[in-house]
C-alpha cells in the first residue's frame, strides 16, 4: 500500500509517459503504472516460482516484457524513461555491483527530472535472515554520480500475509534518486 501511495504521488506530480519496472515479479507494479496512461517495459528473469510474470499481462497493449537478466548491462532500450521503478530486487544481487554499475547504468537511463524508485527489505527483516546469499543496504551506502540526489528516503515496517511465511511483518527502506 505504501510503496503504491509513493508511486501514485509521483504520478500526481509529474508528467510520467514512460516506466521501465525491473525485477517487475507478478506484474502488480506494471499495472499500477499502466493505469495511470504510462508506457510500462517490465524486466523479470522469472528466477522465482512465486513471482511470475502472468500470461494474461504480456498481451496488455501498454506493458511490454522482457524476460532478461537485469545485471546484463547490454541490454538495449533505445529510448529513456521518466520512471524505473526496482522494488525489493536488490536484496538479491551483489552489492558492490549493484552499487558501482548497476544503480549508475539504469540512472542513465532517466529523463531529466526522472525518478529512479528503489525499495529493499532491511537485514532484521523476518523474512530475510535464512539465506545468507542475501545483500544487505542502509541508506548512506547510496552515494550517487554527479547529477542526482536523492529527493526522499524512508523506512517502515508493514504487516503482510503471504505464503509461505503466514501473517509477517516486512521491515521496508525506501529512496527516491531524482536527476537533476
Ligand atoms: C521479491 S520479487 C519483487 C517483485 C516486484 N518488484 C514487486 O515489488 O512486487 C523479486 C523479483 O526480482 C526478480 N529478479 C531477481 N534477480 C533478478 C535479476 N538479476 N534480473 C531480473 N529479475 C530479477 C525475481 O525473479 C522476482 O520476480
Amino acid at each position: 500500500m505504501w510503496i503504491a501511495e509513493n508511486i501514485a504521488k509521483l504520478f500526481s506530480l509529474k508528467q510520467i509517459t514512460s516506466v521501465l519496472d525491473l525485477g517487475a515479479g507478478n506484474g502488480k507494479r506494471s499495472l499500477f503504472s499502466a493505469s495511470y496512461g504510462a508506457k510500462v517495459i517490465a524486466i523479470d528473469n522469472q528466477s522465482m516460482p512465486l513471482w511470475q510474470f502472468p500470461k494474461y499481462l504480456k498481451t496488455h497493449p501498454s506493458i511490454t516484457f522482457l524476460q532478461a537478466d537485469i545485471r546484463d548491462l547490454n541490454l538495449n532500450f533505445n529510448q529513456s524513461f521518466d520512471l524505473i521503478l526496482l522494488f525489493n530486487v536488490i536484496v538479491f544481487l551483489k552489492k558492490k555491483f549493484f552499487l558501482e554499475q548497476i544503480l549508475p547504468y539504469y540512472l542513465e537511463k532517466l529523463n531529466k527530472w526522472g525518478v529512479l524508485c528503489l525499495s529493499f527489505f532491511f537485514d532484521d527483516d523476518p523474512t530475510m535472515s535464512i539465506n545468507q546469499k542475501l545483500s544487505f543496504y542502509v541508506f548512506k551506502d547510496f552515494k550517487l554520480p554527479k547529477g542526482y540526489i536523492i529527493q526522499k528516503q524512508e523506512e517502515k515496517t508493514l504487516q503482510d500475509n503471504h505464503i509461505p511465511d503466514g501473517e509477517h511483518e516486512h521491515h521496508v527502506w525506501y529512496i527516491e534518486i531524482i536527476k537533476v
